[in-house]
């Protein structure tokens, strides 16, 4: 792994511009669990009865409680090391942007500033009937109903539903643009967000991928890092670069 790691850092050395993309495997060393590993969420739910469009109206309780217990996480734990490493590589020139399913907001916490949100975002709840947006603070307590009669919402892109438009079409010029692209702890096996990566190599870019299980990408990427955690990784890396 140790020449993996030294391919890795002449790339990012030699790269004008690095696409970072992120998955829930970014977060699980901040306690965030994830979705499809061994421990996953959706080894415990069905996505479809709690995260799709359909459960909002036909179960709501259950939608209710798991997002806030969801917004509970994002409350009780932060970002970790990783997370840092990579805003201050935003800082130093070394990434040029962060393409992330999470909606956790940890990369923003973190310090990074260009971060496309292709699922939304915890950090922020809208009534489904008027459209009043705020803060998530009342999920904590599960007080939801808007004054209007509706439902309290998280941000997030439900199953079913489409995905922010400026945030896909920001994301797609990255991945266009991208001379690197690095996946970071995802599956790979939503779409369309799982189109980036594909676009980045049609358009040129070297493709890493860095995930502690096997993708479905796997054999389209230039390099492939398993077994690894991201964090220690990004330490790991950063204590290499000048
Ligand atoms: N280091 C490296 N890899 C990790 C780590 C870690 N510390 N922790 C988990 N992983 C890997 C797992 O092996 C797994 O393959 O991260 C991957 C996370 O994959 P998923 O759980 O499928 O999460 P993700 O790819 O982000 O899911 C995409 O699915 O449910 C929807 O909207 C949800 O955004 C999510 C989307």
């Amino acid at each position: 792994e140790g020449k993996q790691v030294d391919l890795l850092l002449d790339w990012l050395r030699g790269s004008n511009y690095t696409v970072v993309f992120t998955g829930a495997g970014m977060s699980t060393e901040s306690g965030l669990p994830d979705f499809r590993s061994s421990k996953g969420l959706w080894k415990k739910q069905d996505p479809s009865r709690v995260a799709s469009i359909e459960s909002l109206n036909k179960n709501v309780e259950a939608f209710i409680d798991f997002y806030r217990q969801r917004v509970i996480g994002v409350h009780e734990y932060k970002p970790h090391k990783g997370h840092h490493i990579l805003a201050k590589w935003e800082k130093e020139g070394r990434i040029q942007s962060i393409i992330t399913q999470n909606v956790d907001g940890f990369h923003q916490m973190a310090g990074s500033s260009r971060v496309h949100e292709l699922h939304g975002t915890l950090q922020r709840v809208h009534c489904q009937k008027c459209g009043r947006e705020e803060s998530n603070e009342r999920y904590l307590t599960g007080d939801v109903r808007c004054e209007c009669g509706g439902i309290f919402r998280p941000n997030v892109v439900l199953f079913g539903e489409p995905l922010p438009q400026e945030a896909f079409q920001n994301a797609l010029a990255d991945s266009e643009r991208a001379e690197l692209f690095i996946v970071l702890g995802s599956s790979l096996t939503v779409t369309p967000a799982n189109q980036m990566p594909v676009i980045a190599k049609r358009n040129g870019a070297k493709l890493v991928i860095v995930n502690m299980d096997e993708t479905p990408l796997d054999g389209m990427a230039d390099l492939v890092i398993h077994g690894e955690k991201i964090g220690e990784l990004l330490e790991k890396l950063d204590s290499r670069l000048p």
